[in-house]
């Protein structure tokens, strides 16, 4: 689905991606580990076209799209929940789930059915909802774009323990109807039954590249890249 050949980045001059290389293949569940501040949101920056690509290669399903404008990628199947949701704050649920849906309705059913609280709350304004409501609503307008590829940055972050084990239950589900997801989250032990392969992002470079039962390990050298 998507593939990142020696990628270097930067925001004007602060170069913040050294040659990172990693894969996301059709159908799986990959993530993006790492501390903060060690260019994982960066990343999904790049490949949306929102950073100075100095160097490298991305390819989407084995097109190359450098250069390629942010509403394009988009087009061709890629949706994003961004880093802090940024729902619309005086749009009503329902409203912003079709602010930004590709066939109207579409979909709709399905959200709901993911997301029963997103159907309770459908009239409510976007500034009134929890974290965990708005979240929901985050990845609910994401798929009503009728992704192929769903990336989520941090949509775990701050939110109570059972509202999280929801959200991990519907990517679950997304999973079992075969989208392909890329997750940045700093939960590991979900993040271990759900993906399928984990890259640890350290200073801008791919430090350690592993599967669940090996990240799963508290010894495994991934964990010394985060610090646990
Ligand atoms: N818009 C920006 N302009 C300049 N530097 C930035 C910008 N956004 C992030 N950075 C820097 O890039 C580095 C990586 O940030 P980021 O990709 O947001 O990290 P992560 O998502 O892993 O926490 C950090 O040092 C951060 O300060
Ligand atoms: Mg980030």
């Amino acid at each position: 689905m998507l593939q990142f050949r020696d990628v270097c980045a930067s925001y004007e001059d602060s170069q913040i991606l050294f040659d990172l290389s990693f894969e996301v293949e059709e159908g799986s569940v990959t993530t993006l580990l790492g501390k903060n501040g060690m260019g994982k949101t960066t990343t999904i920056r790049t490949l949306f076209g929102l950073t100075d690509r100095i160097g490298g290669d991305i390819y989407l399903e084995g097109d190359r799209i450098n250069g390629v404008p942010t509403h394009e990628i988009a087009k061709r199947g890629v949706a994003l929940v961004p880093e802090g949701r940024q729902v619309f704050p005086t749009l009503t649920v329902m409203e912003n789930l079709l602010a930004t849906a590709r066939n109207g309705c579409d979909g709709l059913e399905e959200v709901f059915d993911l997301f029963p609280r997103l159907a309770e709350r459908k009239g409510s304004f976007g500034n009134l909802l929890s974290g965990g409501e708005q979240q929901m609503l985050a990845i609910g307008r994401a798929l009503l774009t009728q992704p192929r590829f769903l990336i989520l940055d941090e949509a775990t972050e701050g939110l109570a323990p059972a509202v999280r084990r929801e959200i991990w239950g519907a990517l679950k589900r997304l999973k079992d109807r075969n989208l392909t997801i890329l997750v940045i989250d700093k939960s590991l032990k979900p993040l271990c039954k759900l993906g399928d392969r984990h890259h640890v992002i350290r200073k801008g470079e791919i430090a350690w590249t592993g599967p669940s039962e090996v990240l799963a390990d508290a010894d495994s050298e991934a964990r010394r890249h985060l610090s646990l």
